[in-house]
């Protein structure tokens, strides 16, 4: 596989063309960006953790019968993935109070729900990525009710999935944030990554944030809680 021209620069990663017209490669930076851009800084080696992380529980998320963009991994830094047409929407699960969700409605962080929440926000920076529901998804025409309705079914069982690889090894999974993009005949498929950058994830025992809020609340040990996650996900003791 070649990779080609860029064709895209986002806030955490790079796209690039290559000679398959159906496939791209994502480059994954160390750059780290909090509310909406605000907030910029670097995470030592990120990209690297953050692309294997994501590698890793796609091809699992893959078996289990949810289907993803993935397709191989190239190098520490890129993957080749299908070519998909994005869906603005970012699509949030929650199993536990946190962030803007605490914020929102007033509420301390850390509160099990009976059963998880589902959000929108329109993927638009510009904006500021406002949340929205169903109605106003396709009122926009973001996506067909259809698609929604794929899209959240998916959500929820990469949901009991992920909760599922994350308790195994001690960690439970508070929030986080899915995108998926559209194959040119259509196909809903999982998209975008699956990381410490999108997901909050606290030690079981110790409740420790081994997330991306270290760096948004300036915590430090950003680099070392992204190591944990990846070295209890892949077993190296
Ligand atoms: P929130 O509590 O700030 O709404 O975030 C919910 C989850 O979504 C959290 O796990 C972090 C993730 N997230 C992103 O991946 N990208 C974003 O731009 C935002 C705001 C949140
Ligand atoms: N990455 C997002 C941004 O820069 C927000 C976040 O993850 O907190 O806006």
């Amino acid at each position: 596989m070649e990779k080609r021209e860029q064709l895209y620069e986002g806030k955490a990663k790079k796209v690039f063309a290559t000679d398959d017209p159906e496939k791209v490669v994502v480059s994954y930076k160390d750059d780290a960006t909090a509310f909406n851009g605000e907030k910029k800084g670097t995470i030592a080696g990120k990209g690297v953790i953050n692309n294997k992380m994501t590698n890793h529980l796609m091809q699992r998320l893959e078996q289990a019968g949810v289907p993803t963009h993935y397709v191989e991994q190239l190098s520490d830094t890129d993957t080749v993935v299908k070519k998909v047409s994005i869906v603005p929407l970012e699509v949030i699960i929650r199993n536990i109070s946190a962030g803007s969700f605490a914020k929102r409605y007033g509420v301390e962080e850390g509160i099990v729900f009976d059963a998880p929440t589902v959000e929108f926000s329109y993927k638009n920076d510009d904006l500021g990525d406002p949340l929205l529901n169903d109605t106003h998804a396709l009122a926009l025409k973001l996506a067909t009710k259809e698609e929604i309705q794929q899209i959240k079914d998916y959500a929820f069982r990469v949901n009991e999935l992920l909760k599922g690889f994350m308790k195994e090894i001690g960690i439970d999974l508070v929030d986080f944030k899915l995108e998926f993009g559209r194959l040119s005949d259509g196909t809903i498929v999982l998209a975008d990554e699956i990381s410490p950058d999108t997901c909050r994830l606290w030690d079981e025992k110790t409740h420790e944030k081994l997330d991306k809020d270290r760096f948004r609340r300036d915590l430090g040990g950003v680099e070392d809680a992204y190591q944990e996650v990846m070295r209890r996900l892949t077993g190296d003791k």
